[in-house]
């Protein structure tokens, strides 16, 4: 595994239609989730278009009810979740920041400088 990779989890640890929320920085708060979606991993940064701020209510809680949009719980604002696009709310066609990530073996594991310039 490359120095500067940072591993999240195991792949088989984001089911589907549910969501996981991580803290790869170790700042005490969830700044990237992963979720699964109709099969598909997808990774963002957990900033929400409208205003900046994290979207899930509560730990690992980015999906509505049904588990088919995520959900920006100070708005309302709802997205896509394999292309992270918002279809209701006050970002409306804006999209949430798709991180890039590989699996090395059953790993999901995130490249470390994406974060970085999303830190600073
Ligand atoms: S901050 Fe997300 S909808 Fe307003």
């Amino acid at each position: 595994m490359s120095h500067d990779a940072i591993v999240l989890c195991r792949l088989d640890e984001v089911l589907e239609g549910q969501s996981r929320g991580f803290d790869p920085l170790d700042t005490g708060k969830d700044s990237v989730f992963a979720l699964r979606h109709e099969g598909e991993v997808c990774v963002y940064r957990n900033s929400c278009p409208h205003l900046a701020v994290r979207l899930e209510y509560r730990k690992d809680r980015f999906l509505s009810v049904d588990g088919r949009q995520i959900v920006c719980y100070a708005h309302g604002a709802r997205f896509l979740p394999d292309t992270g696009l918002c279809v209701y709310g006050p970002c409306l066609g804006e999209r949430l920041s798709a991180l890039k990530w590989h699996a090395e073996a059953d790993w999901l594991v995130l490249e470390a400088g994406q974060l970085e310039a999303y830190a600073s």
